[in-house]
């Protein structure tokens, strides 16, 4: 199937209230876990001199788990839609759990470089979920994950993969119908046609000196890209 790129931020005031209240929880509680092995396996323990980075964090979902994960990091989510960041200020405030260790900011990941974000620490773990289908060319996205890494940065990047064909990416929407509404639903089903296969990625990388991250095929619906840059 031809990918049919999607806008890159989720600015619209429905389509956020949607992401934001739909539960994603399974999968993200999933992703926490996969990390965390991650690095048990390589020895890497997260304490106060670390910094961890969810780009394309949304309503911060993924990086609330992370700062509760790692209570003694520092955690930093970073999206380009005003709409999401302040749905996931709202939703840091009204946590029950302080999350003192996790704070927001706006911006396009492409301009992070150049916004200066004083992010006063080196990033010890750089992680997205559901962003790389939203990015229109690759190399943003991994020129992004390239200037914010360094030696110690351990990279860990999960989205959808793009079905063979327009009847699986049709049957994938009629799963996802029945649990989730009309507009988060379209917004799955433009996902789908947007995102990348495994094969764009791993010959992305193989072609852009960036072999020493690996990507896998997570299940059939997922990739994951992941190591260091
Ligand atoms: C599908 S949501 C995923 C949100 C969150 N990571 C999660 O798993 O729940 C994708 C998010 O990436 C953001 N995004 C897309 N392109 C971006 C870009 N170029 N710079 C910053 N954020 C971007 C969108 O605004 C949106 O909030």
């Amino acid at each position: 199937m031809e990918r049919i790129p999607e806008p890159e931020l989720m600015e619209e005031k429905e389509q956020v209230i949607s992401y934001d209240e739909a539960d994603f929880s399974e999968g993200e509680v999933n992703l926490i876990n996969q990390i965390n092995q991650y690095l048990l396996r390589k020895n890497i323990s997260l304490g106060e001199k670390d910094l961890i980075v969810d780009l394309g964090c949304g309503p911060g979902n993924i990086s609330e788990k992370l700062a509760i994960k790692w209570p003694n990091s520092e955690v930093v989510g970073i999206d380009g839609s005003k709409e999401m960041i302040s749905r996931a200020q709202y939703n840091k405030n009204t946590n029950k759990k302080k999350l003192k260790n996790l704070r927001y900011i706006c911006s396009d990941i492409k301009d992070i470089k150049s916004n200066n974000l004083l992010l006063k620490k080196k990033i010890s773990l750089l992680v997205s979920n559901s962003l790389i289908h939203h990015i229109t060319n690759l190399e943003d996205f991994f020129n992004t994950i390239r200037s914010l890494s360094n030696n110690i940065t351990v990279n860990f990047h999960k989205d959808l993969k793009r079905p063979l064909d327009e009847k699986s990416a049709l049957e994938l929407k009629a799963q996802c119908s029945i649990k989730y509404n009309e507009i988060l639903t379209n917004d799955y089903y433009a996902s789908l046609r947007a995102s990348y296969t495994f094969k764009e990625l791993k010959n992305f990388t193989l072609e852009n000196n960036l072999s020493s991250l690996d990507v896998f095929e997570d299940g059939d619906k997922y990739l994951v890209v992941y190591g260091k840059v």
